[in-house]
């Protein structure tokens, strides 16, 4: 489909103003270098407020839609060091939300980076350690913490982990038109697109926009936690429903989701791994760009793996996407400062 009948369709639903778009797709001239192809970043990190991130665009649509149904407090949940309750709090300062935040671990002794700016937005956050959770429980989680937010707060706009919705995916659709018009400007069209898988909004939102442009951008995203049981079927299920969300009508196959699934997830979701550390390292003195220890800097390894393996072609344009997490630097300091 055109860009502009996409753009129309997304323009056409209610969202707030988190994001000055577009951001920017800078070169990586060290790095093309070090991997003898042009490589590139689309900066996600920075947008939204409180130190931004990806989620910032998938509050856009969910934001909106809280507003206009008159709600006074949202709520949400995630691990420790949950970007996406951050951001969750600070969107919902900006628009006088109150925020309320579930976590199912004991509250820590001292408050570490996403959890310290949580407390200086002064949202509410609610430790309720819990034995269970884990791959086979996700998606029964929302509908568990949703019951508990209206135990503990009463009336709430509740917004599932990670801002994975039809709603919050619609921030990643817009993302895929701006990106494949950069790419093309750019003449980027032929270039792999990296980019780090947790609940998997964010690519089941791009891979439903590059679908529907026939966007000739190869998307690749890594799932740096194993969180979520049948990961590309559910991945598709998302993006089938935005389909029926956009009125473009599409059925996203389970086994064509453009995912690697666990094989990059080591240790475990929310623990940095040795290998991303080195390559948030690497980036960090190559290029002067910070990537994060759980998300970004695991997907950043991942990408450098696959490159080392062939598997991403040889001469193709790499672009990673950016989608943020730094304040997690803070909260980890002892595993990702004490490899050499
Ligand atoms: C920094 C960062 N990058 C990537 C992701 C993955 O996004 P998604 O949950 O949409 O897969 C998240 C959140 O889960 C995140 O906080």
């Amino acid at each position: 489909m055109e860009a502009q009948a996409l753009k129309q369709a997304l323009d056409e639903l209610p969202r707030v103003s988190l994001v000055n778009e577009p951001t920017p797709l800078e070169p990586l001239p060290r790095l093309s270098a070090e991997l003898n192809r042009p490589c590139y970043i689309k900066r996600d990190d920075g947008i939204g407020p409180a130190m931004g991130g990806n989620k910032a665009r998938k509050l856009e649509y969910l934001l909106a839609d809280a507003l206009q149904k008159g709600y006074k407090k949202v709520a949400t949940y995630g691990g420790l060091q949950s970007n996406h309750a951050r951001l969750t709090a600070a969107a919902a300062r900006k628009f006088g939300l109150e925020a309320h935040l579930f976590y199912f671990e004991p509250r820590p002794e001292t408050l570490k980076g996403n959890l310290l700016i949580n407390q200086l937005l002064g949202a509410q956050m609610h430790f309720i350690p819990y034995v269970g959770g884990g791959r086979r429980s996700l998606s029964a989680a929302d509908f568990l913490v949703h019951q508990l937010a209206s135990l503990h707060i009463g009336r709430h706009y509740f917004i599932p982990v990670g801002g994975r919705s039809v709603l919050g995916s619609l921030g990643y659709v817009r993302a895929a038109l701006e990106l494949h018009q950069q790419a093309t400007a750019a003449g980027l069209e032929n270039a792999w697109v990296i980019v780090a898988a947790g609940t998997g909004g964010t690519l089941a939102g791009l891979w439903a926009g590059f679908t529907w442009l026939g966007s000739p951008l190869r998307l690749m995203g890594i799932d740096v936690g194993a969180l979520w049981k049948d990961f590309p079927r559910s991945i598709a299920h998302l993006a089938t429903r935005l389909s029926a969300r956009l009125k473009l009508p599409h059925k996203f196959a389970a086994n064509e989701v453009p995912l690697i699934e666990s094989e990059y997830a080591t240790p475990a979701y929310g623990m940095p791994s040795k290998a991303g550390n080195h390559a948030l390292q690497l980036l960090a003195r190559l290029e002067g760009i910070l990537l994060d220890p759980i998300y970004t800097g695991k997907a950043f390894a991942a990408m450098l793996d696959l490159v080392a393996k062939g598997r991403l072609g040889t001469q193709e344009p790499l672009i990673f996407l950016h989608t943020g997490g730094l304040p997690a630097l803070f909260a980890f300091e002892d595993t990702v400062y004490s490899t050499p």
